[in-house]
C-alpha cells in the first residue's frame, strides 16, 4: 500500500466542544469557523439548546449568541449521546446554575465513571445523584457554589474543565491540580477570552468573579483524527502524506512523537500560532518500524491514540509495551480488553496488562472480524491496519466513526493506493 496526497482532517473535537460552551457562556456573539460536525459535537449543541442558548444548526461558519452565564431550566433530560466531554464539562456548568438537570446518554456513556466529576462539584456545594454503578443517569441539583481547591487523582482535562467551568459560572475561586498535564485547551481558550486564570506547573487557578468575553474561534484540524493517517503512512510501503492545518498543541502530539521514536519520518511544516494554538502541516513518510515503549508519563498526550498505536505496533519489529494507561479501561469501551482481543482475533500475539498491553510485531497477513463495541477509535484504528498490504480486516460497525470523524472511510480510501 502506498500513501499519497494532502488531507485536511475535520476540526478538533475538544476545541469544538469548548468553542460552543464558552460562546454560550460569554455575553454577545462568537463566530465559530471550521467546527467538527460530528455526533459528539451535536450532543453539546443539543444540551446547550436545551438550556436555552441560541446555537444554530452546525455549519462551517456560524455564530453563537451567548447567554452571559444565565441558562434556562431544561424541560427535558440532557442527552449527551456518546460524549464524555459533553457530560463532564456541562456538569460543571449545571452545578453552578440554579436548577436541577439530569444527564443521560447511550449505553457506553452510561457505564462511564461520573464520580470523578461529581466529587469536586459536591465539594463546591452542588448535590449530585448517581446510580449505584456511578455512571448515568446523573442528576445535578445546582445552585450557589463556594471556592474549591481540588487535587485530581487522574490527569483528565474533562475533570479539570468541569471544575473551572463551575468556578467560572458561579463566580468563585477554583484551583485544580492534576498528577500530570492533560490537554490544556480550556486554559488557553479561557485566557484568550479574558478570564483571570493562572497556570503554575500542574495547577490551574481561576480567580473569583472572572470575566469571560465573546471571541471568534477558527477550529484547527484534530490531531487525533490526523493521527490515523500518520499511522497509515507508518504502515505504508512507500509514499508520503501531508496532513494540513493540524493543531500541534504539545499536550496532544504524543502519537507523532512516538512514531518518530519508532523510526517514522514525521515533520512539521509552516508551524504558526493561530487563535492561541500552534498549527502546522504534518508530513509523514514510512521508514522501517521499530517497537515502542510507552510509560505513564507519555500517556496523557496520546491517550486517544493508544488503540491506533497498538495497531501500528502489530507491524513493528519487536515487542511494544504500553503501561500506566489504566484510563483506557474507562473510555468509550474498555480499550485494553477490546484492543487486545481484537488483535488476537486477527492473528497478532498480544497480551493484556492491568494498566496496558504488550504486542508482538510481525509481518504475517492479518485477517478477521473486529468487534468495535460502538467505539469510534477502535473502528478507525483497525480500519487503518486493515488498509495495510496483505491484511483483510472486517469492522463490525463502520458507522460508529460518526462520533468524531463522519467522513473517515472516504478519506481513508482516497489516501491509499494498492
Ligand atoms: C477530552 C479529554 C480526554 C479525551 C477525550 C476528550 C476533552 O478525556 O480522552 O476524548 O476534550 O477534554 P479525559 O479528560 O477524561 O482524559
Amino acid at each position: 500500500m502506498k500513501v499519497f496526497g494532502s488531507l485536511r482532517v475535520p476540526g478538533d473535537k475538544s476545541i469544538s466542544h469548548r468553542a460552543l460552551i464558552f460562546g454560550a457562556l460569554a455575553e454577545g456573539e462568537s463566530r465559530v469557523t471550521g467546527i467538527l460536525e460530528s455526533a459528539d459535537v451535536h450532543s453539546t449543541a443539543g444540551v446547550l439548546r436545551a438550556l436555552g442558548v441560541d446555537v444554530p444548526a452546525l455549519s462551517p461558519d456560524f455564530v453563537v449568541r451567548g447567554s452571559g452565564r444565565t441558562l434556562r431550566r431544561p424541560t427535558t433530560e440532557l442527552d449527551c449521546g456518546n460524549s464524555g466531554t459533553t457530560t463532564r464539562l456541562m456538569a460543571g456548568v449545571v452545578a453552578a446554575s440554579p436548577f436541577d438537570a439530569t444527564f443521560v446518554g447511550d449505553a457506553s456513556l452510561s457505564r462511564r465513571p461520573m464520580r470523578r466529576v461529581a466529587r469536586p462539584l459536591e465539594a463546591m456545594g452542588a448535590r449530585v445523584e448517581l446510580p449505584p454503578h456511578f455512571g448515568l443517569p446523573m442528576t445535578i441539583h445546582g445552585g450557589t457554589l463556594h471556592d474549591v481547591e481540588w487535587t485530581s487523582e487522574v490527569a483528565s482535562a474533562q475533570i479539570k474543565s468541569a471544575i473551572l467551568l463551575a468556578g467560572l459560572v458561579a463566580g468563585v475561586h477554583a484551583r485544580v491540580s492534576e498528577p500530570s498535564r492533560s490537554r490544556d485547551h480550556t486554559e488557553k481558550m479561557l485566557e484568550a477570552r479574558g478570564a483571570a486564570l493562572h497556570v503554575d506547573g500542574l495547577t490551574v487557578t481561576l480567580d473569583a468573579g472572572s470575566p469571560l468575553r465573546a471571541l471568534d474561534t477558527v477550529v484547527p484540524g484534530d490531531p487525533s483524527s490526523a493521527s490515523f493517517f500518520a499511522g497509515l503512512a507508518a504502515l505504508a510501503r512507500s509514499g508520503e502524506i501531508r496532513l494540513e492545518h493540524v493543531c500541534v498543541n504539545e499536550t496532544r502530539t504524543g502519537f507523532f512523537e512516538q512514531l518518530r521514536k519508532m523510526g517514522v519520518r514525521v515533520t512539521e511544516e509552516g508551524r504558526r500560532m493561530e487563535g492561541g494554538e500552534w498549527v502546522a502541516d504534518v508530513v509523514v513518510a514510512p521508514r522501517k518500524l521499530h517497537a515502542a515503549v510507552v510509560a505513564e508519563a507519555d500517556v496523557p498526550s496520546m491517550i486517544d491514540e493508544l488503540p491506533l498505536l497498538a495497531c501500528v505496533a502489530a507491524r513493528a519489529e519487536g515487542v511494544t509495551t504500553i503501561t500506566g494507561a489504566s484510563e483506557l479501561r474507562v473510555k468509550e469501551s474498555d480499550r485494553i480488553a477490546a484492543v487486545v482481543s481484537n488483535l488476537r482475533a486477527i492473528g497478532v500475539e498480544a497480551e493484556e496488562l492491568p494498566d496496558g498491553m504488550r504486542i508482538q510485531g510481525s509481518d504475517r497477513p492479518l485477517s478477521g472480524r473486529i468487534v468495535t463495541h460502538g467505539d469510534h477509535r477502535l473502528a478507525m484504528a483497525f480500519g487503518v491496519l486493515g488498509a495495510a498490504r496483505g491484511n483483510s480486516i472486517e469492522v463490525d460497525d463502520r458507522d460508529c466513526v460518526s462520533v468524531s470523524y463522519p467522513g473517515f472511510w472516504e478519506d481513508l480510501a482516497s489516501a491509499t493506493r494498492a
